[in-house]
């Protein structure tokens, strides 16, 4: 039942993508490709079905969520293709196809991040001029920005790379997932609700939800690193230690790791359901998310 429901969001997230990424030009496209190849492999969508489910939740109904949820997509998108770079994370499979640098060579990647990045907010702000909320949907997308940027989602990759190869403890790793994943995940739970209205109150707990769902999250993604596979991941495996980082597993080992997880999840089980506004669907997901497989 909660997999149906799944399925129908990501398809219908899915649409929203093909329906706002830059269409294809007549002539060469250089950048157009790249753009639309790195959107189009298998994601989980993980960002924009939060983003769309708070939006809802809030009583928002319009295309406020939609806007955002998608430009959400894309910055997370834009992450991914920079952080597969042989500079960084130096990866050639991702989603089950080839990274878009190894697709379309090293300097079209970099050109692509960029140029994803940058669109993501052409779709932000183009949702900005149609909405009918402008204050609440500015307020959003103020957060939106900050949480993809130096003080969220690129500060945390930037300190991830700067601390390649060193040892490091529990405080700082937490600190780089807070940085690296936990805030676009915090983007993903605030900007819909703010976007419909939800009051300063109810944001600060989605925030706090937000930071232990993404913590989590992140630490999940390090605990597949070593137990899962490549064919189910759709990314290869082991490539943190191929890597040299110090992972949240390295510390705790896997057992560690995966009771840090459920306790996180129940901590921000605890303060949803404080929450004013209620959706079944969004706390199944968190719950989902603790049994994840990729
Ligand atoms: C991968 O994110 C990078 C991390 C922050 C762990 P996802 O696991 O959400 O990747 P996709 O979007 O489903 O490919
Ligand atoms: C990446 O973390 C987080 C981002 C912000 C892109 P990882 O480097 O662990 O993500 P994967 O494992 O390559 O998806
Ligand atoms: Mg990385
Ligand atoms: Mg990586
Ligand atoms: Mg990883």
């Amino acid at each position: 039942m909660f997999q149906d429901e799944l399925k129908v969001r990501i398809d219908s997230i899915n649409q929203e993508i093909e329906e706002l990424l830059p269409k294809p030009r007549l002539y060469e496209d250089c950048l157009g490709d790249p753009l639309r190849y790195s959107m189009r492999g298998k994601g989980k969508r993980l960002r924009p079905l939060i983003l769309e489910e708070t939006y809802k939740m809030y009583g928002g109904s319009e295309n406020d969520g939609k806007y955002l949820g998608i430009a959400l997509e894309m910055i997370h998108n834009a992450s991914l293709v920079h952080d597969d770079l042989p500079a960084l994370d130096n990866d050639e499979f991702r989603r089950g196809i080839k990274t878009t640098h190894a697709e379309f060579g090293e300097s079209i990647g970099i050109l692509a991040g960029d140029g994803l990045l940058n669109y993501a907010y052409e779709v932000a702000t183009t949702g900005l001029v149609e909405s009918k909320t402008k204050d609440y949907y500015s307020k959003a997308l103020s957060i939106l920005a900050n949480k993809g940027g130096i003080f969220g989602m690129l500060g945390g990759q930037t300190l991830d790379v700067a601390m390649t190869g060193k040892e490091l403890d529990l405080k700082m790793i937490k600190f780089i997932h807070k940085g690296k994943t936990a805030a676009l995940i915090q983007a993903a739970f605030a900007c819909g609700a703010c976007a419909a209205g939800a009051s300063q109150e109810e944001i600060e707990k989605l925030m706090e939800i937000g930071l232990s769902v993404g913590i989590a999250f992140q630490i999940e993604d390090d605990i597949l690193d070593v137990t899962s596979t490549s064919e189910v991941l759709g990314k290869p495996v082991k490539n943190d230690e191929k890597n040299h980082k110090t992972t949240y597993v390295t510390v705790k080992g896997v057992e560690g790791a995966k009771e840090d997880v459920k306790h996180l999840s129940q901590k921000a089980i605890s303060v949803y359901d404080t929450l004013s506004a209620k959706n079944d669907f969004l706390r199944e997901l968190i719950l989902y998310l603790i049994e994840r497989k990729k």
